[in-house]
């Protein structure tokens, strides 16, 4: 059979990135926080994440200072969802951060970490009964999504006899689209007027509070400022027309971390304004509109992800490598989308950990899944590594580990690295014991012990 006629090509070697960025050629990452990476891999294991307790405290004080230089009164409220490890918690409480949670077991995680009741903020679009009637025995600040938080919570304040103190979450138009319409009231539609109307009407729930969280990964820092004056804007109309006193501004979370998005051209470390800008924004707006409330409001952060992806890193070992069919190099690492839940939309850096080639090539770096989507990146200019080498993956402490996922792997363990240097392991490695703990197959499956007269011959 005659073959079909394919015309030659001829494909360039590529001596480095030719880029603008410049070669980040001959660059490795053999340590972390001053531990090596063999140390640490030998004494917990590959894939690992590791977290330096040093970065989480340093950004911390940083953030809040930037804020408090400007608007005296600010409380930071940990955002459990970003990353609720008790031990990555305990740092941001015992800096003095609040617990926001968004369910029923992050709030029970913050009580068993021993935050008080009225320093936990209970957020989300779904609170059940039973969450809702601790929270108020608990004094927590509780904002509410919808009209059946509402309809529950005045059957509570029925229940106990009093009055409730509640703040309402408030969705609206600060440029930044899509918006995050889906939850609490919209502010343009007068939903969040009517919905504070409604309360009102009763006497049975006092609104103090109003809470907007404009969506994740917001670049633009005059978003917060329009979220600002709009909500000032309301709080004034509030107090006119209700003689409702707001005691608090929570303007949520969504500052970017220096991750670079995949729809990024430059990276993150050059595209984000910095955690001083926001404060500028948002205070200047809070200081400008004072007279929108009786007496100044406590400005409330929901801060996660600014404050915690530059302190994580993944360290994660080279399992195969390959040439694709078009020649493309390829890596298969010990870990993947399963750890990496934000790979979706970030590029991380990528760095081997040991001292490598100069010869950079077009490379798809891949996980260990048997899933045809497990790829941490498609595309990075990498030397060729060996199997048994590590890469180290940054930053990765935001999300990933709660939205982790455990398709087919144990998920590794989680390494705390104290401001002595000394390492702590913070979450154990999975095996099957634990996999299989909540499991129990039912009588007649099991596996009958046949005595030797009854065997088939
Ligand atoms: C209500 C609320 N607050 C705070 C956060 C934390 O946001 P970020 O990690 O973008 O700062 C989120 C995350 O989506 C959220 O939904």
């Amino acid at each position: 059979m005659k073959r079909e006629y394919q015309k030659p090509r001829i494909r360039p070697h590529i001596e480095g990135p030719m880029n603008k960025f410049g070669s980040p050629t001959g660059s490795h990452k053999d340590s972390i926080d001053g531990i090596k990476v063999d140390t640490l891999i030998k004494e917990f294991g590959s894939p690992l994440f590791v977290f330096s307790e040093r970065a989480i405290r340093e950004k911390y004080r940083q953030a809040v200072g930037d804020f408090s230089h400007k608007y005296s009164q600010v409380q930071f409220s940990w955002s459990y969802k970003t990353n609720y490890l008790d031990a990555i918690c305990r740092i941001f409480h015992q800096e003095g951060s609040w617990a926001e949670v968004v369910s029923l077991f992050e709030y029970e995680k913050a009580l068993k970490l021993g935050v008080p009741g009225d320093k936990i903020i209970f957020n989300g679009p779904y609170k059940p009964y039973e969450a809702l009637k601790l929270a108020v025995k608990m004094q927590s600040k509780i904002n509410v999504d919808n009209m059946e938080e509402i309809f529950n919570l005045e059957k509570l304040a029925t229940e106990i006899s009093k009055p409730i103190d509640l703040g309402i979450r408030v969705n609206l138009d600060a440029g930044i689209y899509p918006a995050w319409t889906r939850f609490g009231f919209n502010l343009e539609n007068k939903a969040a007027y009517s919905a504070v109307a409604k309360m009102h009407s009763t006497g049975k729930l006092r609104l103090r509070g109003l809470h907007c969280h404009l969506g994740t990964f917001i670049l633009e820092p005059k978003a917060y400022k329009t979220a600002i004056q709009k909500l000032a804007l309301f709080a004034k109309k509030l107090r006119d027309d209700f003689a409702i006193k707001i005691e608090y501004i929570d303007i949520g979370g969504g500052f970017p971390s220096t991750n670079t998005l995949h729809t990024q051209y430059l990276p993150g470390s050059q595209t984000n304004p910095g955690i001083d800008k926001f404060a500028e924004m948002i205070s200047e707006e809070l200081l400008v509109r004072t007279d929108c409330f009786s007496s100044p409001p406590l400005l409330i952060l929901e801060t996660g992800r600014a404050l915690i992806d530059e302190a994580g890193y993944l360290i994660s070992s080279v399992v195969g490598t390959k040439r694709l069919t078009d020649g493309t190099q390829s890596l298969t690492l010990d870990a993947g989308v399963n750890l990496l839940f934000t790979s979706t939309w970030y590029k991380y850096n990528i760095t081997p950990a040991q001292p490598h080639s100069d010869f950079l090539e077009n490379t798809v770096i891949f996980g260990p899944l048997c899933m045809n989507i497990d790829i941490v990146r498609p595309l990075i200019q990498f030397p060729a590594l060996s199997p048994g080498e590590q890469v180290v993956i940054h930053p990765v402490g935001a999300y990933n580990v709660t939205q982790w996922m455990q398709f087919i792997q144990y998920r590794p363990a989680i390494v705390l690295i104290d401001e002595q240097g000394k390492t702590h392991q913070i979450r154990a490695k999975e095996n099957l014991e634990y996999m299989t703990m909540l499991e129990s197959i039912p009588e007649h499956l099991q596996e009958k012990k046949q005595n030797s007269k009854t065997k088939k011959k």
